[in-house]
């Protein structure tokens, strides 16, 4: 099948609204076959979403990540994990050496730490080309976006164009999930799950970038917690076009 009108993505939007998430993702299989691919951080609702793509056509299940160079130990185990119990590949998508290279002889191993636009250039170069190149050859992407994960994701919808993607599909099937809806299936279903979700980090990054939560603390202060609250943000997921970051919008 070929890549959707911005007019037919809006027309099924609305009409995804109300489905549930395997419906929602049958839906994305069937339509985009191989075309369409899981963006994985092997979060928890990642896994979720790795275990539902299997169960309705294993054949057609693509799931990409975005290794920055700078992941936790346990996000690997929890890959591999994944990797045995469904018997799928992982395409693994890494920056862009040359970028790396330059980027860390210039402003240091650290640079993150130094400065909002330094920490900004590494998720550029390690996250957001990778994703670009990924996407190039896709007619969809799908994601692990929840509306309550921040204020910014509120208006997420279930299927959405994706304007800074070249006006491609982005499905996120849960995003009217609550956290306890993903743990449970997590439970129930006996999927492999990122250990590090054990240890209080409940919104897992790169390993300079993330850190555990007190309870009772937002479940996303654990990453680029240095940063002032209109900063946080990585360029994954955030629209230039649909206006600034500020410190409410911002996540
Ligand atoms: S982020 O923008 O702050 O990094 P977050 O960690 O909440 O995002 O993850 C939200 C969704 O973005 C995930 O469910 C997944 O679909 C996608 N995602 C985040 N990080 C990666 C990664 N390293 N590789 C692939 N997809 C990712
Ligand atoms: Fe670099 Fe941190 Fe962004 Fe990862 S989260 S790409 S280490 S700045």
């Amino acid at each position: 099948m070929a890549k959707l009108t911005a007019l037919q993505i809006e027309k099924i939007a609305d009409e995804m609204e109300t489905k549930s998430a395997q419906e929602i993702l049958k839906w994305a299989l069937d339509t985009f076959g191989s075309r369409i691919g899981l963006a994985s951080s092997f979060g928890a609702e990642d896994v979720v979403v790795i275990d539902m793509m299997v169960k309705i056509n294993k054949d057609k299940t693509k799931v990409f990540t975005l290794d920055t160079g700078r992941l936790n130990q346990e996000t690997y185990d929890v890959m591999d994990a994944i990797r045995s119990k469904y018997g799928i590949k992982l395409d693994v998508y890494f920056p862009e050496q040359k970028e790396v290279e330059d980027m860390v002889r210039t402003r240091g191993m650290n640079l993150m730490y130094d400065s909002v636009e330094n920490r900004k250039l590494c998720c550029e170069i390690r996250k957001v080309h990778p994703l670009n190149r990924a996407l190039s050859s896709l007619d969809g992407w799908i994601t692990g976006l929840r509306r309550q994960q921040a204020s910014t994701r509120a208006t997420t919808k279930k299927v959405e164009l994706d304007a800074s993607h070249g006006g491609i599909v982005k499905v996120n099937p849960l995003a009217d999930w609550t956290e306890d809806m993903v743990w449970d299936y997590i439970h129930k279903n006996n999927v492999p799950y990122n250990k590090l979700h054990d240890a209080g980090f409940p919104s897992i990054g790169c390993e300079p970038c993330t850190r555990a939560i007190k309870p009772g603390e937002d479940p996303r202060a654990g990453r680029w917690w240095w940063e002032d609250a209109a900063q946080k943000e990585c360029g994954l997921h955030f629209d230039p076009t649909k206006g600034k970051l500020t410190a409410k919008n911002a996540h």
